[in-house]
């Protein structure tokens, strides 16, 4: 993808690295891009309106509340008239701001109203950057989509050494290029219609009780999003999490294993099938109708009945989708369980991981896994739950290619 005729807004922060920023919009423009730029109160003690406004041979946006800009270009325009926004300096304020949603400036305004990709390149002090309120910040953002460019490590403006420098310009160049590419590229897989189970199932023990599990849902939610960024038409099975719907999908929401097997065979024929929900093997035989009270029986005694297995229903069924993908959950023998799973369940693909005590696989943000195939075991590096999604649609793109 190259460069001309894209339109970029960049956000330029507060930090001795703005000065680079200026370099950046020079060479987007030799490139052909259309750029405009807002600069923060704290930038503006770093670069001037002018340079900006000389360089990107337009308008610098500074105001909120400046009843001009807000006639010929509202913030909520100039935050959707652009293909892409970039922050460049990424402050720690700047992030935190972004990462808690809040709107008490130009930029904080435009980075929560605008519905376009972001990229952001952070810039600050060592210790600033390795702050556990910067990571979580960064964590937060990047589940959400924000592409991130750098820091780089060396030496920093305040004296100090480490991790904190603003990505150089090339480097920025090609995140820029390449998130561009993710968003307003090839859909390899528009046409096609992909089904995801995620989260857990709720079993019914009574009106008011029920057997959960502490699946949260990030894994399939996010394997969701990388298939409609894809360009599929995609519907979400979820049991009961507590994250966001997924942009461009299709959500139903159920609660017990019975129920999600429904929904998924009531949304079929789809041409993928991605099971990444941690479905309840069994269920309550004698749930009750009414609320169980304490009497004198003393505490009241569950049996079991099996739950369906929607993985292996689906890989068996009339309407079977051209690919049918499971996940599994292991503590021990991970490669070894995983491709005796794969057969038993009549699945294509298995994506294997280890959820021993001590890797916070489960609720957490990043995952191990192994993808197990007919044609044998790969082994993926330790990466964010989002990136492991986007890899698997990598690989389910080939298939469709
Ligand atoms: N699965 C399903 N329906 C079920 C149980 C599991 O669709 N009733 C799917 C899950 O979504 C996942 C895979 O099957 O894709 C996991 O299989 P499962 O047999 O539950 O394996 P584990 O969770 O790894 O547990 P176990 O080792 O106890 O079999």
């Amino acid at each position: 993808m190259t460069l001309a005729g894209r339109r970029l807004l960049i956000i330029v922060g507060g930090g001795i690295a703005a000065y680079k920023v200026l370099e950046l919009v020079r060479r987007l423009r030799d490139q052909g891009a259309a750029v405009r730029t807002v600069l923060t109160a704290a930038g503006a003690q770093f670069v001037t309106p002018l340079s900006l406004q000389a360089l990107s041979e337009n308008k610098v946006y500074t105001d909120l509340f400046s009843l001009t800009d807000e006639s010929e270009m509202g913030h909520i325009r100039l935050s959707r008239e652009a293909d892409l926004v970039v922050v460049a300096p990424a402050t720690a304020d700047l992030m935190a701001r972004m990462a808690t949603g809040q709107a008490n400036d130009l930029a904080s305004t435009v980075l929560l109203a605008t519905d376009k990709p972001v990229l952001i390149a952070p810039s600050m002090n060592v210790m600033m950057w390795q702050h556990p309120a910067t990571q979580a910040n960064l964590a937060t953002l990047r589940q959400r989509g924000v592409a991130v460019v750098g820091p780089a490590a060396g030496d920093l403006a305040c004296g100090e050494v480490g991790s904190g420098r603003l990505a150089e310009v090339p480097e920025i160049l090609t995140a820029i290029v390449s998130t561009l590419t993710a968003h307003h590229g090839p859909k390899p897989l528009a046409g096609r219609h992909a089904l995801v189970t995620s989260g857990p199932t709720w079993e019914a023990i009574d009106p008011v009780r029920v057997i959960a599990n502490r699946s949260s849902g990030k894994q399939g939610h996010a394997i969701a999003a990388a298939l409609a960024a894809a360009g599929a038409r995609v519907t979400l099975v979820t049991g009961p999490v507590a994250e966001p719907d997924p942009p461009g999908c299709t959500v139903l929401r159920i609660e017990s294993a019975r129920d999600m097997l429904a929904a998924c065979e009531a949304a079929l024929p789809a041409d993928i099938a991605i099971c990444a929900a941690a479905v309840a093997d069994w269920r309550v035989a004698n749930a009750s109708d009414q609320k169980l009270k304490k009497g004198s029986d003393g505490a009241p005694v569950l049996s079991f009945v099996a739950n369906p297995d929607i993985l292996a229903t689906l890989a068996r069924h009339a309407q079977r989708p051209r690919l049918v993908v499971g996940f599994a959950a292991e503590t021990e023998r991970v490669v070894e369980h995983a491709i005796e799973k794969r057969q038993r369940k009549g699945c294509d693909w298995i994506l294997a991981n280890d959820v021993s005590p001590g890797t916070g696989v489960f609720g957490g943000d990043r995952t191990t896994v192994h993808l197990v195939t007919a044609d044998g075991v790969e082994p993926w590096p330790s990466a964010l739950k989002v990136e492991v999604a986007r890899r698997l649609v990598d690989a389910i793109a080939g298939v469709f290619r």
